[in-house]
């Protein structure tokens, strides 16, 4: 039984890392698999060792293109002389990739940005220029930079990410050529350049010796933003806006704020982020969105992921999560928030008044009161008086 077991995972293994196309990883996976099967399951082994060396030899060619080639017609990115830091991050997504979730406001204004780029010669031609920058603004976790990489993709573009770190690791006084020398590759290409963070330079101007150097790096990024040519679009990103020099500020073209999710965006993302156990934990649906309320996007997620795993691995019930969570929730609520939180438990759910007493610390005679049920006291008054 535990051979079947052995073999099973092995399988797994072997799909996994060839619908990812790890070529080398199944081959090096397979090599493994021939050597331990050699004394249980000799004939397999020996049927692996074939197509192994099979592989190898016939399609030596396919297997090389698969291991990544340096793309000849992309420039190389530019890096950090000293460190030897690429200045940007590349990324490239499918333009099927998931739409993030995003407000009717924000949806309706990122379309028009889109359209905008998509039908930038027709702009032109009537003496117009589309929208060339954007900053984003808001809390962590609410879509920012996933919201880069989605646009990017919609315009069928690569992501560049200024990486910031890579652009201050160098000695003093270079800060300032290795921004020039990101932005001035961005601007040669068709893409998408996002500035995240970009409070980190107006952030450290208060807290850093070197205030010169961090001016310097202002002073590039305002003129490049005047310049930034309409085949480019310049995104930045900031959840701390009022730290933005207020010059650089006025500059953007556009101004897109995201906000924490509403309730009808929590229950969006709760569903999305359940993925298939949403047939397991959707009966909660209306608790948890309630519970989630004024948490990010990603704070959802992870506690999400979270019940998924924990009931996956079988270590708790998705009723016993889903209290645990309510219960921890509830301490951070106001009191009319625990009676309102309380009485959904009540009319959703068949947990004891006892136990949503003890769940969300409203006692028990303030859920009867608002749910309309008799107290014990009163029903004995009721039961007398009908006889
Ligand atoms: N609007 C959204 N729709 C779907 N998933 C989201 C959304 N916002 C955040 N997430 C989830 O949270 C993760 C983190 O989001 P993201 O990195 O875009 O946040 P951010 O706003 O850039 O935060 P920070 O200010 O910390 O950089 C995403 O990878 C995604 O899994
Ligand atoms: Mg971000």
């Amino acid at each position: 039984m535990d051979e079947v077991i052995d073999i099973n995972s092995d399988l797994a293994q072997v799909v996994r890392l060839a619908l990812a196309e790890q070529s080398e990883d199944v081959r090096l996976f397979v090599a493994r698999l021939v050597r331990r099967y050699r004394t249980e399951a000799p004939e397999l082994a020996e049927q692996l060792d074939m197509y192994l060396r099979a592989k190898v030899s016939r399609s030596a060619a396919p297997l090389r293109k698969a291991v990544q080639r340096p793309d000849v017609s992309r420039p190389a990115l530019p890096i950090d002389d000293e460190s030897r830091l690429s200045l940007l991050k590349a990324f490239k997504d499918a333009p099927d990739r998931e739409p993030p979730l995003l407000s009717a406001e924000l949806e309706e204004s990122l379309g028009q940005l889109i359209e905008e780029r998509r039908q930038a010669d027709r702009l032109t031609s009537m003496g117009l220029v589309p929208t060339r920058s954007a900053i984003f603004v808001g809390q962590p976790g609410v879509g920012k930079t996933l919201t880069a990489r989605w646009l990017a993709s919609q315009l069928g573009v690569e992501l560049y990410v200024l990486d910031l770190t890579a652009v201050m690791s160098s000695l003093l006084g270079r800060s300032g050529n290795n921004l020039r020398a990101a932005l001035d590759f961005a601007k040669r290409t068709p893409c998408v350049l996002l500035l995240d963070e970009i409070d980190a330079i107006a952030k450290r101007r208060s807290d850093d010796t070197d205030v010169g150097e961090l001016k310097r790096l202002v002073t590039v990024i305002l003129q490049e933003v005047d310049e930034w040519p309409s085949t480019g679009l310049l995104l930045a990103a900031t959840n701390h806006p009022e730290l933005i020099d207020p010059a650089l500020w006025r500059r953007f073209d556009l101004v897109v704020e995201f906000k924490i999710p509403d309730l009808s965006a929590v229950k969006a993302a709760v569903k999305r982020f359940l993925g298939p156990d949403f047939a397991l934990f959707g009966r909660w649906l209306d608790i948890l969105a309630f519970a989630f309320s004024g948490e990010s996007f990603s704070d959802i997620e992870r506690d999400i992921q979270r019940f998924r795993r924990a009931v996956a691995l079988g270590t708790a019930s998705d009723a016993e999560m889903i209290e645990e969570f309510i219960r921890s929730r509830a301490l951070s609520l106001s009191h009319q928030g625990r009676i309102d939180m309380a009485i959904m438990l009540a009319k959703q759910t068949r947990l004891s008044q006892h136990a949503i007493s003890e769940i969300t610390g409203v006692s028990r005679d303030t859920i009867r009161k608002y749910t309309g049920e008799p107290t014990p006291t009163k029903r004995v008054a009721k039961k007398r008086a009908e006889a």
